[in-house]
């Protein structure tokens, strides 16, 4: 049996807990800082919690820091004794950030959005790794294949450039859809009228087409006095005005440059 030292009370190390707390062949521990909710998930995965100050940490065979990234370098010097192996879980971080504190260190990517961590499906989860050592890289493979997700190994470069992608595709779509959620209500409009056409935008996205074709609207047909009606529309609210005119402006550029 394994032991692994989860760090951290938040989206991923909950979303860790759901999928690992229970397996067999791992025996699953919980550090964390904030001590309620530390005790809440420990009661509801049934692991044993410890505090960060706690002078009798157990020694794991490895240590999984799902902490905000820049906590991860100080958590990695401080618990580098703690584990035979540091894990980081970040898109963004270079394995250097978990590799300057112990002989095996490893990263294990998953790109997916935790956002509801307990109806997560970890089987479809792509899984980048990358490690200091060949015991660090079997054993991040072991904490990887537990997950289920398909695995590639990735440098850091491409790591980070994935995640990049990963913020435009989900944070930044998320984003527009949480700005056409709050026109709704500012206006006293019903968001559901937009469900059918939300469905079809991301459907529309998974099928491999070439994604700027896929875009309509009054700023790919250049439609400007529409786009003009739009930001008279927008007039009290300068953000949103000044982010529909930057982002006309990009699906102007990009489907002239397709053009060319
Ligand atoms: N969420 C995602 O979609 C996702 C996807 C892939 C990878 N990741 C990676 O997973 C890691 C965690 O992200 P998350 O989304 O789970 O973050 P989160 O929900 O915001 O939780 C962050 C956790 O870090 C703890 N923390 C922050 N600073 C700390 C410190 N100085 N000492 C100890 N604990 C500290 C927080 O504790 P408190 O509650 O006490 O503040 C909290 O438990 C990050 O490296 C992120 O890049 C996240």
């Amino acid at each position: 049996m394994k032991s692994l030292l989860i760090v951290g009370t938040g989206r991923l190390a909950t979303a860790l807990l759901h999928r690992l707390a229970g397996l067999e062949d791992w025996k699953v521990s919980l550090l964390g800082r904030n001590r309620e909710k530390a005790l809440s998930l420990g009661l509801e995965f049934k692991v044993p919690v410890y505090a960060l100050e706690d002078p009798f940490l157990p020694f794991a065979d490895g240590l999984l820091l799902a902490v905000k990234d820049d906590a991860v370098e100080d958590l990695a010097a401080r618990f580098a004794d703690r584990a035979r192996v540091l894990i980081h879980l970040s898109g963004g971080l270079p394995l250097s950030s978990v590799g300057h504190h112990c002989a095996h260190a490893a990263v294990v990517y998953p790109l997916q959005t935790f956002a509801r961590p307990r109806e997560v499906s970890w089987q479809e989860i792509p899984l980048f790794l990358q490690a200091t050592s060949e015991e660090a890289l079997t054993f991040a493979g072991e904490v990887a294949r537990a997950l289920g997700g398909p695995l590639y190994e990735s440098s850091d470069l491409e790591r980070q450039r994935l995640h990049l992608c990963a913020v435009w595709a989900s944070n930044f779509s998320r984003l527009m859809l949480a700005e056409a959620w709050r026109l709704c209500q500012q206006w006293n409009l019903s968001f559901a009228h937009l469900l059918p056409l939300i469905q079809e935008t991301f459907r529309g996205a998974l099928t491999g087409d070439s994604l700027t074709d896929l875009i309509t609207g009054p700023a790919a047909r250049g439609d400007e006095a529409t786009m003009q009606t739009h930001r008279q529309l927008l007039n009290s609210l300068p953000e949103q005005a000044e982010l529909y005119s930057l982002l006309s402006k990009r699906i102007q550029a990009l489907l002239h440059r397709a053009e060319d």
